[in-house]
């Protein structure tokens, strides 16, 4: 995960808060306290090359990909998440008609793929097998909480304001996010890391004010969908009026 994260840093800083220094001065512990300490899902997307075809000499699947994989990708999705964690930009929530403690919160984060496998190429798989594993993660955690009609899932993310900005909205509004609002740093650390990560954020001297921009995705279980199509007919209307205020 940290050799992955690190390339993503380097690849593309404009893409993130976190600086690749930041990233590269934590020691081994610190990458495992992280991953003890966030609930949720965390992906790595790992290619094997054709010479690498598997022996069956007693290693699991994964101890076999993680030994001849070369990471492509990652992302994250933190969660379920209490509410005071939850990125909430005061009165942007796209209102769903359910009372607040009927949903789950995650929090999006980290998303990246290597230049050489983005693209159209990719699209067709390693970013949709990452997306349709995510969406089936998402859906066990609704039907996990054993409630009749399930939970819905609002999910979270930021894109760090700059010169790729309006790419990356429209990437992320075409895969079905809506554009919340604007909110500052401090929130953003909040969410991603809770207290402690303001707190290390504010003695290294950071602005806390700086703005990124929210979105966030709903997921139902699919005898629910109903409800988030009758929001979708509102999206495009909603995140051309967010756009505009951006
Ligand atoms: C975001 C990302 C995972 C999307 O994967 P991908 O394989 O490029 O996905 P797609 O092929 O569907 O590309 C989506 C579109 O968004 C654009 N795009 C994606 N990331 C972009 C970025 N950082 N800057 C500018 N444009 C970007 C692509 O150019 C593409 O546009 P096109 O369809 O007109 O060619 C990948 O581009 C990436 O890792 N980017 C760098 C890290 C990043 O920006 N992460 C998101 C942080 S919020």
């Amino acid at each position: 995960m940290s050799s992955v994260r690190l390339q993503a840093l380097r690849d593309n800083p404009e893409s993130f808060t976190e600086t690749h220094d930041e990233a590269a001065a934590r020691n081994t512990s610190h990458w495992q306290d992280f991953l003890q300490q966030t609930p949720g899902l965390l992906q790595v997307a790992l290619g094997i090359s054709e010479s690498a075809r598997r022996v069956d000499d007693g290693e699991t699947a994964d101890d076999w990909a993680l030994k001849h994989g070369v990471p492509l990708g990652m992302s994250i999705h933190a969660g379920p998440l209490p509410p005071h964690r939850f990125l909430c930009p005061p009165g942007s929530s796209i209102t769903l008609n359910r009372p607040d403690a009927e949903e789950l919160r995650f929090f999006a984060n980290m998303l990246y793929i290597v230049p050489s496998v983005r693209g159209k190429a990719a699209r067709g798989q390693l970013l949709e097998a990452m997306t349709l594993d995510r969406d089936l993660w998402l859906l066990d955690q609704l039907r996990g909480v054993g409630a009749d009609p399930p939970p819905v899932a609002r999910c979270r993310g930021t894109v760090v304001s700059g010169p790729n900005e309006s790419e990356l909205l429209n990437f992320y509004t075409t895969a079905g996010w809506n554009i919340v609002g604007k909110l500052t740093w401090a929130q953003s650390r909040l969410a991603e890391g809770g207290e402690e990560a303001v707190e290390i954020a504010k003695a290294r001297g950071h602005d806390m004010g700086k703005l990124s921009i929210a979105i966030e995705r709903v997921w139902t279980v699919p005898h629910l969908e109903w409800r988030v199509v009758k929001n979708r007919q509102l999206m495009g209307q909603w995140n051309e009026r967010q756009r505009a205020k951006l």
